[in-house]
């Protein structure tokens, strides 16, 4: 079985998709996750290098882990400075090229709750169940803003916001592969409705 889930950022999209995998006791592929530790990858490096440094980087997960070149990078990777650097850099089409095909082997091989904005559209649109995953940009900024205030308090919701509606812009106007309902995509809007709501929602579609 295959299951895309697509959505704007802050969405709730991956503690989601990552429950629902766990109660249909089927791999959860969290493909933000491998854009962010690419970006990791290539934060100081130079374009005219990115090829050659893709074709010697090795991205895995384990035990719900994130992996690149071996090393875990999962607490790495969820800072807002990796957040914005990532947005900019997933708009680069050797990047996608890369990490789609990676997306797809894994699809290929096993049952998957695949994750990301592309997902539908793009990287298995063959998919059983196809899920895009909203809410308002304040109610989202508010749920980005409650998760990053642990790391740093030096962060404010209107910061937090603003950031959002410029990775929401990145995300929806950037030529290769947008953020996009796909056509065929059930529409969820969470903001108002709870985590067990949500949930249980998208679960009522899954036969
Ligand atoms: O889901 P996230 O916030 O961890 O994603 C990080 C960035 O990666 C986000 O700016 C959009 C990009 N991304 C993408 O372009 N395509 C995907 N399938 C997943 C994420």
């Amino acid at each position: 079985m295959k299951i895309a889930i697509d959505g704007p950022a802050g969405s709730g999209k991956s503690t989601i998709a990552k429950d629902i995998a766990k109660r249909l006791n089927i791999i959860y592929v969290d493909t933000g996750a491998m854009y962010r530790a690419i970006t990791l990858k290539l934060l100081d490096k130079k374009e005219n290098e990115y090829e050659d440094i893709l074709k010697e980087t090795k991205i895995e997960f384990k035990d719900g882990n994130i992996y690149l070149d071996d090393v875990d990078v999962s607490n790495k990777i969820r800072t807002n400075e990796i957040s914005k650097k990532t947005s900019e850099l997933s708009k680069n089409p050797m990047i996608r090229k890369y990490l789609v095909a990676l997306q797809q082997d894994m699809a290929k091989k096993e049952s998957v709750v695949m994750e990301g904005r592309d997902i539908a559209s793009v990287v298995i649109p063959d998919a059983d169940y196809k899920f895009f995953l909203t809410a308002t940009p304040e109610e989202r900024a508010k749920r980005r803003f409650l998760q990053l205030k642990e790391k740093d308090n030096s962060l404010t919701y209107e910061e937090v916001l603003k950031d959002l509606k410029i990775r929401d812009k990145n995300d929806t106007s950037r030529e290769v592969s947008p953020l996009t309902k796909a056509e065929d995509a059930i529409v969820i809007d969470s903001t108002d409705l709870d985590y067990e709501e949500t949930i249980s929602k998208i679960l009522s579609y899954i036969k």
